[in-house]
């Protein structure tokens, strides 16, 4: 009786799980014949639960992860037919094109949703604000246009709202009478991620509030005019606020001075006017760009010399005059002090207790006509174009070096490689690379030539990615125009000529969620990486 029970149940389960099953198999083979270049486990068997990047339960597909693996094609399949998804991660598959189906709002118990990095185009559907489930969306690194719909301030659980790096235009949605929902009413959202599009017209004062708890506005790169909202000053838990490459004009709000837990505050590259902000009370500022405003002249702010934390001060382009603060250099923090392009004048005295972390102080373009010598420090020091350098132009500091960018020394001979192939710095082998660009935001050094800093970074990166000594090979370094360092990498497999499925996911990973840490000198990075083969 009991073993009748038993297989009963087994047959009404297995009915069940039949019928499901089919559902999201259907699904998975309408997304394989839109797809090239899948995993290859895809094709070996028809049980989908073990194929790669799918996680089943109960025979539903509950996560669908393939992040750059090369995938070809676009999102025409049935994808939302996946009902049970919680997570879906296509990122960094830059074949991946055509527009972002609406059948995504079906997925509505989606949790993550990451298509970054691919060639997506067209409007973001207004569909994706039925995702009530949904706490991380990243849409970056694509080619959307349109607006951004007002339908994602209905996504009330989201922390975290990518959409940097595409072309959207238009205004900021905000809720009002006519339109019930905005970006406004996202009172869990960490992370405004909207840098590098077309965005424009005022940022509206509404968008933020005292509930908010934001730690991240990035709206850098964008076509925002009008003044900054004074009720910027709301967002207490702000740690870094990035509006510059705008046409923000009008003065600094003085509610910014509110923000005390503020990081790092970029305003550079706007019309600001008016006095400089007054950021004596953000003791937590570290790094601070004001450069290429219209700020009324002035000499140095009293806070240059007081912010106990500040590493990095940018004031390029502006009006500041006067002597420079001699306290400046010996903040127990500061590392680079770049205030080319003002009116500094008189004797420039770094002071003699000099910043250990000090690596580099670029006051090119003043009016400095005298420099006291006495202080120990051999890092960088540019005066060129100051009336000190007048005449004297073989002194160091008056020279900008003419240096040859790094490049890892490949010495293999003649070698050549085969198309798509490159030879391993390390073992003079042809293989296929791991590569990909590193984005360092904020390098502690200027100088592209040191072979000391560059070997420093290509050692940290085959010793904690576990690779062969000597496997990494760098070429490129530039200072891009958002000021980021930006290296070209190519990894190299230990064995055979190229990384397996497993080995690129393991390193792929450890480059995009950071696990990897570059030494200190280097600061925070990101990484894109280019497509790769799976053999
Ligand atoms: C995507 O945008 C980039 C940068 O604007 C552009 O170079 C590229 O041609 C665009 N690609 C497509 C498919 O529209
Ligand atoms: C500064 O923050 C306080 C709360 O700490 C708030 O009452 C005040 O309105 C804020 N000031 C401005 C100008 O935003
Ligand atoms: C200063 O900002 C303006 C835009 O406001 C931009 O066109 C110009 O290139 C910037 N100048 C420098 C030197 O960055
Ligand atoms: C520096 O500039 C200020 C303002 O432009 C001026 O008053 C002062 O005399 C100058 N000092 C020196 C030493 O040139
Ligand atoms: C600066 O260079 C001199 C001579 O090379 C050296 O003796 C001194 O220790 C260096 N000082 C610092 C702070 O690195
Ligand atoms: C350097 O000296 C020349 C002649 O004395 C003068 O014309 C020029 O303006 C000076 N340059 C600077 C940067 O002071
Ligand atoms: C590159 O390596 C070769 C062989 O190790 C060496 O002879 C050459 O000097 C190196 N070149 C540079 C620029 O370091
Ligand atoms: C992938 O390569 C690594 C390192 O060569 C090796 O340890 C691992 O067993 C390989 N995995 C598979 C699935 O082939
Ligand atoms: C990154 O790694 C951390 C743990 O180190 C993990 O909590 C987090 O979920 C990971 N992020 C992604 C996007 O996988």
């Amino acid at each position: 009786m009991a073993t009748m029970r038993l297989l009963l149940f087994l047959a009404l389960c297995s009915t069940g799980i039949h019928v499901i099953l089919s559902d999201d198999a259907a699904a998975l083979q309408s997304l394989k014949v839109a797809w090239k270049n899948y995993p290859p486990s895809w094709d070996r068997s028809s049980d989908y639960c073990g194929w790669k990047g799918v996680t089943c339960k109960d025979s539903s597909v509950t996560e669908l992860r393939l992040s750059a693996v090369g995938l070809i094609g676009d999102l025409s399949g049935d994808i939302g037919a996946l009902t049970e998804l919680t997570s879906l991660d296509l990122s960094f598959n830059p074949g991946l094109t055509g527009s972002l189906s609406p059948g995504l709002g079906n997925l509505k118990k989606l949790n993550i949703l990451i298509l970054a990095g691919c060639r997506f185009t067209g409007n973001i559907p207004d569909e994706l604000g039925n995702l009530g489930e949904l706490t991380f969306l990243a849409l970056n690194t694509n080619n959307l246009t349109g607006g951004i719909p007002a339908s994602l301030g209905k996504l009330s659980k989201l922390y975290w709202l990518d959409l940097a790096e595409n072309q959207l235009s238009g205004s900021l949605p905000v809720s009002s009478v006519t339109s019930p929902a905005g970006l406004d009413q996202l009172l869990n959202a960490k992370h405004f991620h909207f840098y590098k599009n077309q965005l424009s017209g005022q940022i509206p004062a509404n968008l933020f509030s005292v509930e908010m708890v934001l730690i991240h506005v990035l709206f850098d790169g964008n076509k925002f005019s009008g003044p900054i909202p004074s009720t910027i000053g709301l967002v207490q838990t702000l740690e870094v606020l990035r509006l510059d490459r705008n046409a923000l004009t009008g003065t600094v709000p003085s509610s910014i001075s509110n923000l005390t837990n503020l990081n790092e505050l970029n305003l550079a590259n706007n019309k600001l006017t008016g006095p400089l902000p007054d950021l004596t009370e953000m003791n937590s500022l570290e790094y601070i760009d004001l450069s290429n405003n219209s700020f009324d002249p002035s000499e140095a702010p009293l806070w240059f010399s007081t912010l106990p934390t500040l590493t990095t001060l940018v004031m390029e382009f502006g009006s500041l005059q006067g002597t420079v603060p001699e306290k400046l250099f010996s903040l127990p923090d500061i590392q680079q002090v770049k205030l080319k392009n003002n009116a500094f004048n008189g004797t420039l005295n770094l002071g003699d207790s000099i910043s250990a972390q000090l690596v580099l102080v670029d006051l090119q373009n003043n009016q400095i006509s005298q420099i006291t010598i006495g202080y120990e420090y051999n890092n960088s020091l540019l005066l060129e174009g100051n009336p000190v350098c007048n005449g004297t132009s073989g002194l160091s500091y008056c020279q900008i070096p003419q240096t040859t960018p790094y490049s890892t020394n490949v010495s293999c001979g003649n070698a050549r490689c085969p198309q798509d192939q490159k030879l391993s710095p390390q073992s003079c082998q042809c293989a296929y690379p791991f590569e990909g660009t590193l984005y360092f935001r904020a390098p502690a050094f200027r100088d592209l030539s040191d072979a000391n800093t560059f070997h420093s970074l290509e050692n940290s990166l085959w010793s904690e990615l576990g690779l062969n000594p000597g496997s990494v090979h760098l070429e490129k370094p530039f200072f891009n125009t958002d000021h980021y360092l930006q290296i070209q990498l190519a990894l190299f497999p230990s064995t055979g000529t190229y990384f397996n499925s497993s080995e690129i996911h393991r390193i792929g990973f450890a480059l995009s969620n950071q696990t990897y840490k570059p030494p200190q000198k280097f600061g925070p990075y990101y990484f894109t990486p280019h497509t790769f083969r799976v053999m």
